[in-house]
């Protein structure tokens, strides 16, 4: 599956506003005063982590951003200076072991969990609970979307929604937003412990292009489940449009957060 750097750079603003501060604050205090650090960022499409998390951990930190989009990457490599940034062009399905290989001091990785399988989810909590590696994990989408005001169509349209979420993203069949409970509840059994936090996007009347974009790629997802009559489908999204146009509809959608360290 690929992501286009104009959905990744619309979508920033809200990602950076959503995520949940007491949880940075939290890795920012894991890592204060230690050095070099060295941190490894999974599936860093443009930046969107490192441009969040370096201006809170140690200066000198180092990152190695792994994406198997060479494009996005390139984006990303101007994020920090050359000398404490390495990208890596990789399949983490295939090579998952080879990206977060030492050193590495914290794995990180945003908007990436729900579009992951179970058994990769256990390949890498397998990976970090034999290395010892703290895991920051912001953005996991939890299934949760109340769209203001409402429509009697919004509940199973997020219901369809939901079900093309599972659909395979790369990894196998994607845990969608089962992974907001799943990841915590397997990082626990893994011996680590974990802090959970909320990242809810929310987008009002200055965002009408986020929301058109979130919109339409929602509507035409659904449209593939076959779930929601065309008709009616159709409707709904002329409705929502017209609301985003007027300034009158506004946006929550539910994400996680969490901080797991070996204990
Ligand atoms: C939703 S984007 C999130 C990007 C970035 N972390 C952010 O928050 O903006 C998911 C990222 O995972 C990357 N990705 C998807 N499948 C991948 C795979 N099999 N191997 C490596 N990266 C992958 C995509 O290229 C994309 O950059």
């Amino acid at each position: 599956m690929t992501f286009s750097s104009d959905w990744l750079k619309l979508r920033e603003p809200a990602d950076l506003r959503a995520r949940n501060r007491i949880l940075v604050a939290h890795v920012a205090a894991a890592f204060a005063g230690k050095v070099p650090i060295n941190v490894v960022d999974l599936g860093a499409g443009a930046g969107a982590t490192v441009k969040a998390l370096a201006p809170h951990l140690p200066e000198d930190a180092r990152w190695r951003l792994v994406d198997n989009d060479a494009a996005l990457l390139s984006l990303a490599s101007w994020t920090l200076p050359q000398e404490r940034l390495e990208a890596r062009c990789l399949d983490l399905d295939r090579a998952l072991e080879q990206a977060i290989e030492a050193p590495a001091d914290l794995v990180t990785c945003s908007a990436l969990l729900d579009l992951v399988s179970e058994s990769w989810l256990e390949r890498l909590i397998g990976e970090l609970g034999a290395r010892g590696v703290p895991f920051y994990a912001a953005l996991t989408y939890d299934g949760s979307t109340t769209l203001t005001p409402g429509d009697p169509l919004d509940e199973p349209i997020t219901e369809a929604l939901n079900q093309h979420q599972h659909r395979d993203k790369g990894f196998g069949p994607a845990l969608g937003p089962d992974a907001a409970l799943l990841v915590p509840e397997k990082l626990k059994a893994a011996g680590f412990s974990v802090e959970v936090g909320r990242s809810d996007w929310l987008i009002d009347d200055k965002e009408p292009e986020l929301a058109n974009a979130l919109l339409t790629g929602w509507v035409d997802a659904v449209a593939e489940t076959g779930l929601i009559a065309p008709p009616d489908l159709g409707a709904w999204r002329k409705a929502r449009l017209d609301a985003v146009a007027a300034g009158e509809l506004t946006l929550r959608v539910g994400h996680i957060d969490l901080f797991a360290r070996p204990n």
